[in-house]
């Protein structure tokens, strides 16, 4: 880890989707706070996320959330050296909230301003679960909005060498798990469902390769198959186990992260690999890539399932290490729905 002669305190907000976070994070690895305030039961109405019915409860959530997290810390708003914020990717009116909450707080306490990327955030989820860990790792970034495998160069230094060509793996989770009638949000409801019962080799559906990149992912033809699994069943009268469904899917999705993981890995001699993001909270995820590390001889880490969902934990991490570069972000910050990786 790098040398510190004083203590660097961030304060850092987050706003992509659908939770309204803030956090006090201490040297980019201790939090000091982490304050989530969930819109998933207002969204479950719908069966996904509504954009606009996100960006009010931002509004109405987050002077709150951020005063809490200051509280929680023990800290005063004074004492924090820079103010993070998430400002993409993500929904462009839900990250519009934390951004101009961020600047608004900037400005007022005459602080530094440090916009992060989300994805940057999901991963340095890893550096506050293991305050040992430093670059270069393989990281595998596997959410409701993106599946990447990613080289982690340096803080602050990706490369992505996979990317899904569709859905990301969250998505196929949410959009089976509705197929299925588990309901939203779907990731954690086949973990549950599965590793009650359910039988991961009852039905083959496909492990989808794509051309090009080999660490490409592909999601939806495996969406289309359980789609039209059910569909069959449904004509031919066949009562449908949703147990069996949910497992042979699930398992179909994990083999192929693990594979294209190992690979990366493997391909470019890295002995840490590092899962972030909401589907790394995923129960059989976790198991089997730990299993496949083991055999590798591959150090794994992976961040407790509530670093791995959306949080500001993860945006105070990032947000400080940029600082630590000198990265400040002025007040013409922007939100940027489709902000790539490794770009400001
Ligand atoms: O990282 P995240 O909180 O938000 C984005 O940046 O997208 O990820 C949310 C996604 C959702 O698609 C959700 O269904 C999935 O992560 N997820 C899971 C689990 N927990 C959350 N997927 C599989 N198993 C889980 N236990
Ligand atoms: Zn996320």
């Amino acid at each position: 880890m790098l040398q510190e002669e004083k203590d660097i305190l961030i304060l850092a907000i987050e706003s992509s989707c659908d939770e309204t976070a803030a956090a006090v994070v201490r040297n980019g690895r201790e939090i000091l706070s982490n304050v989530i305030a969930s819109q998933i039961d207002l969204h479950t109405l719908y069966g996904g996320v509504v954009p606009e019915i996100a960006s009010r409860k931002h509004i109405e959530k987050i002077n709150q959330v951020i005063d809490q997290a200051v509280r929680q810390a023990g800290v005063a708003l004074r004492e924090v050296d820079a103010i993070a914020v998430t400002y993409g990717p993500g929904l462009v009116g839900a990250l519009l909230v934390g951004v101009s909450a961020a600047k608004a707080l900037a400005f007022a306490l005459d602080k530094p301003l440090v916009g992060v990327h989300h994805i940057e955030g999901h991963i340095c989820a890893n550096y506050l679960q293991y305050p040992e860990l430093e670059p270069p790792f393989m990281s595998l970034v596997v959410s409701g909005g993106h599946s990447h495998l990613v080289i982690v160069r340096d803080y602050g230094e990706y490369e992505v060498i996979g990317r899904t060509r569709d859905d990301a793996a969250g998505e196929a989770f949410d959009k089976v798990a509705r197929a299925i009638g588990l309901g939203y949000p779907g990731g954690p409801k086949i973990d549950k469902l599965v590793a009650k019962e359910g039988n991961p080799d009852a039905i083959v559906f496909p492990r989808a390769s794509v051309g090009g990149s080999v660490y490409d992912f592909s999601f939806s033809g495996l969406k289309s198959a359980v789609l039209n699994y059910l569909n069959e069943c449904k004509m031919k009268g066949i009562e449908v186990n949703r147990a069996d469904v949910a497992a042979s899917f699930q398992k179909a999705v994990t083999d192929v992260l693990v594979a294209h993981g190992i690979q990366g890995a493997r391909d470019y001699g890295f002995h840490k690999l590092a899962l972030a993001g909401g589907v790394a909270s995923n129960t059989a995820l976790r198991r089997a890539m730990r299993e496949a590390c083991e055999k590798e001889g591959i150090e794994f880490y992976y961040p407790a399932p509530v670093l791995c969902t959306d949080n500001a934990a993860m945006i105070g991490s990032a947000g400080y290490y940029e600082y630590r570069k000198g990265v400040r972000s002025g007040w013409d910050l922007n939100a940027v729905p489709n902000l790539k990786l490794g770009e400001r």
